[in-house]
């Protein structure tokens, strides 16, 4: 009994700091849907091997879908505690490889990433442009679900399908 009261508060204290950090940052956690991410992994020409990040990974279910179809190297940043902890059971269930960090990725370098994907707000999209042109490599590819980023050129658009319901998807290279 006092087990299952322990847990559930931490549950609950995970889910209190999750949604504070959602509100800190303004980013709430929206997972991409599974026909979305088919459709990105079909678009995106990955390669095997490929260092592929997701900056704000969610539950990690981009990452690990495009090690599971493409054997990239994935590699995850996620800020919320209980949307973290739900990335590293997915991994574990998975047995995927998927390198999971509880990191804010504004502080983490971003030079060894060969694809970057991310599904972020506008602001923080602007804030990360400047953040790629300064850290990643020429040829990087920069792959953003809905939302374009202002300060990068884009070099394909997939426009918002609403038979689909795939939003618009957005491509880059540095
Ligand atoms: C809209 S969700 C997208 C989740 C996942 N990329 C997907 O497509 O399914 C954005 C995620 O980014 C996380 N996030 C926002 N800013 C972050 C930061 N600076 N560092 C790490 N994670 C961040 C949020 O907590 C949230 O889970």
């Amino acid at each position: 009994m006092e087990i299952i009261l322990a847990l559930a508060l931490i549950f609950i204290l995970l889910f209190v700091v999750t949604a504070f950090v959602s509100l800190f940052l303004k980013v709430p956690y929206v997972p991409t849907k599974k026909r979305v991410i088919q459709e990105i992994i079909k678009q995106s020409d990955l390669k095997k091997g490929q260092m592929f990040f997701d900056l704000g990974c969610g539950d990690g279910r981009m990452l690990i879908e495009a090690e599971k179809s493409k054997q990239v190297n994935p590699i995850g940043y996620e800020i919320a505690p209980l949307v973290y902890l739900s990335a590293i059971i997915r991994k574990l269930l998975s047995r995927s490889k998927a390198k999971i960090k509880f990191k804010n990725f504004f502080k983490e370098d971003l030079g060894k990433a060969d694809v970057i994907f991310c599904y972020l707000m506008p602001a923080e999209l602007a804030k990360l442009a400047k953040k790629i042109k300064k850290e990643c490599k020429k040829g990087t590819r920069v792959i953003s679900n809905t939302f374009h980023i202002q300060g990068l050129k884009p070099i394909k658009t997939i426009p918002k399908n609403e038979k689909t319901k795939i939003p618009t998807l957005y491509f880059y290279k540095i």
